[in-house]
């Protein structure tokens, strides 16, 4: 027995494995300071916990439908009516164990050996491998920091072929925090409108961490032609800070929703009930504290840009979303730490980093753009300016 060729056409999550690094680091009674990890330090909303211990409390401990209950589908519909201006039937609905889910059963569902999905890079770590394991082929686009890790029109038009079958649009993106404006995703609309056999994975995990005042929008909302080939993704883990809780979610057309649940009901079965529960209560309840959060981590992204653009070597745009920076540290690449090593790609520079300054981060390669770095500082401001001073201190012991 060995394993199977699909598992060979993936890798482990680069950024799963950093975190367990930190992990084994700690429990050694290591000081270091964590990164890596794609996850809110804020607590679920006690709202939420609430109604996870009145589901259970009421029997709600069974099997439910294989992709969401009534309750959940309905509130997933009202959110995206609410946040979104898109009306979706609850057959148009899917709920999943985590948006890692979701997109597992969207592209198992419809890929074919040999059919290609665009995916601009820097991507989440994910798509690749997802779209490996479903026998399909990435077609990576180049999206670097000049033209604001956002994929352009003319790129996308470039690159579909007549195998394409969807292309991925992640805003705000991790790992790279960029978010596309209507505008911007109205350009991208006009060429897909060009290519009906092309369909749009819009990865909307981030959508309520956004800053300065930057609108959201979701390309179904702003081409509403694009609609019938969407398919909307949200989730419960990063806005309600419920990583844990795997409850991820989409909209789209309903064979589609039929065909993921089919797949579903031959892997997973239901997510768990008492999830699905605190997700409607995260989902109905109280929104504000979404704003505040999200100024809170506004503060915490305006620091830790500050700080690492006064690293020596490392150069940091400002995101419009989510809790990640990536910045260019090819002002490193070349040079030798105080122990000898030279750092020849952003791998060295990564664990240089852990060894030495003991700050835990992803290196770019990881999402398919480097020499870059991912910084996750969904972290407290005491942490993360103890980690940029570290990081700052060991870009100019660089020699
Ligand atoms: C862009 C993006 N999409 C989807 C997910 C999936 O989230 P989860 O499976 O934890 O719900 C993540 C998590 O890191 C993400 O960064």
């Amino acid at each position: 027995m060995h394993p199977s060729a699909a598992l060979g056409r993936i890798q482990p999550s680069a950024t799963l494995a950093m975190t367990s690094r930190v992990f084994e680091l700690k429990a050694k009674g290591i000081d270091v300071i964590g990164l890596g990890a794609g996850e809110p330090d804020f607590d679920t909303p006690d709202c939420v916990k609430d109604a996870a211990i009145e589901a259970i409390r009421a029997g709600k401990t069974k099997y439910t439908n294989v992709d969401g209950t009534p309750e959940l589908k309905a509130a997933i519909a009202a959110k995206f009516a609410r946040d979104n201006n898109l009306t979706y039937g609850t057959d148009q609905i899917t709920a999943n164990v985590g948006g890692k889910h979701t997109l597992f059963n969207a592209m198992v569902a419809t890929i074919d050996a040999g059919d290609e999905v665009i995916v601009p890079a820097p991507y989440w770590v994910s798509y690749p491998d997802v779209v490996q394991f479903a026998g399909g082929t990435p077609v990576f686009v180049e999206a670097g920091v000049a033209q604001g890790y956002k994929l352009t029109p003319e790129q996308l038009d470039a690159a579909i072929t007549p195998r394409t079958k969807w292309v991925i649009l992640n805003s705000p993106s991790n790992p790279t925090g960029a978010a596309y404006s209507e505008g911007e995703l109205k350009a991208l609309g006009e060429v897909l409108m060009r290519h009906p056999h092309v369909w749009v994975f819009a990865d909307d995990m981030y959508e309520h961490i956004t800053y300065d005042g930057f609108r959201f929008r979701t390309i179904a909302e702003v081409c509403p032609d694009l609609f019938p080939r969407t398919l909307t993704v949200n989730g419960c883990s990063k806005a309600y800070a419920m990583t844990g809780w795997r409850i991820g979610f989409a909209g789209g057309a309903s064979w589609l929703i039929k065909a993921m649940a089919k797949l579903q009901s031959q892997s997973t079965s239901n997510p768990c009930s008492i999830a699905q529960a605190a997700a409607v209560a995260a989902l109905t309840g109280p929104q504000d504290f979404l704003a505040q959060r999200a100024a809170a981590f506004q503060t915490r992204r305006d620091l830790v840009v500050r700080m690492l653009n006064d690293a020596p070597g490392i150069s940091c745009p400002t995101p419009e979303g989510a809790f990640y920076v990536y910045p260019d540290v090819s002002g490193t690449i070349g040079r030798t730490t105080p122990k000898g090593k030279r750092i020849g790609n952003d791998e060295d520079l990564i664990g240089y980093f852990l060894d030495d300054a003991r700050v835990a981060a992803v290196h770019g390669a990881a999402f398919g753009l480097s020499p870059a770095m991912r910084i996750s500082y969904a972290t407290s401001e005491a942490a993360l300016t103890e980690a940029c001073t570290r990081i700052q201190e060991a870009c100019a012991a660089l020699r």
